[in-house]
């Protein structure tokens, strides 16, 4: 499937593809991606997932789709800027992970993962989708709320090590055709293309 739309550039300091008409193209994570997601992982999360985490994740096909956020349209070089994956559980997916690379953020790549992925969970029957993410992510949570995710509980003390709670979000409806058309509004958004190569849904 290939989707075109256009990414926003928003990027404050010119830095790496900055020009509006970057590709970003979405596609299943494998092993020789891992060195630049763990780099990704390692500067971007608290308590980031090791390599062994990763390729055991990868490894359980039938419940996992994990994806990478690629720049630019050269057939030589695409550096992953992004990643996320997403748990499937009969009509329950839930998102395990989703980081861009610093000085990729705020260019709709965050977005762009999360739509992929919950096109792939309603092709996958699923429902709903939730996730647990720091009360203090802000920016995180922001994302979440524009795609519909609303609080439902709350994990005591879930990142002991900051004392902080963990906020669990759904949402939920997603094959209802008012979902489909929040997501519709959101591609819409997109300024730059966005490809997707071996995903099916
Ligand atoms: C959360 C994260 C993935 C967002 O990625 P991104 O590519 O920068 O996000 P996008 O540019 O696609 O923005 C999508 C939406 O997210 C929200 N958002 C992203 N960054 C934000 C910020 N700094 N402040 C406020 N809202 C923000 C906005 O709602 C934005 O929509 P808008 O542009 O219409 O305002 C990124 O900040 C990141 O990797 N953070 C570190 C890892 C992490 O916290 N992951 C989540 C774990 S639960």
């Amino acid at each position: 499937m290939t989707v075109r739309g256009a990414l926003r550039s928003r990027h404050p300091d010119g830095e790496c593809g900055r020009d509006p008409s970057t590709e970003i193209r979405i596609a299943p994570m494998r092993r020789r991606h891992l060195r630049a997601v763990l780099r990704i992982e390692n500067t971007s999360v608290h308590r980031p997932w090791s390599l062994g985490l990763f390729l055991n994740e990868l490894g359980l096909k039938d419940t996992r789709f994990y994806v990478v956020a690629k720049a630019g349209s050269s057939p030589v070089s695409q550096p992953v800027v992004g990643y996320a994956g997403l748990l499937v559980l009969e009509a329950d997916a839930h998102l395990t992970t989703i980081s861009v690379d610093e000085r990729w953020r705020r260019r709709g790549v965050g977005e762009r993962l999360m739509w992929v992925l919950i096109h792939l969970a309603r092709s996958r029957e699923c429902e709903a989708v939730t996730l647990e993410v720091r009360e203090s992510n802000h920016p995180a949570i922001s994302m979440y709320r524009k795609f519909g995710f609303e609080v439902r509980g709350r994990r005591k003390n879930y990142y002991s090590d900051l004392g902080e709670d963990a906020l669990v979000m759904w949402v939920t409806d997603i094959r209802a055709t008012t979902y489909l058309e929040r997501l519709e509004r959101i591609e819409a958004g997109f300024a730059s293309p966005t490809l997707t190569e071996g995903l099916e849904w």
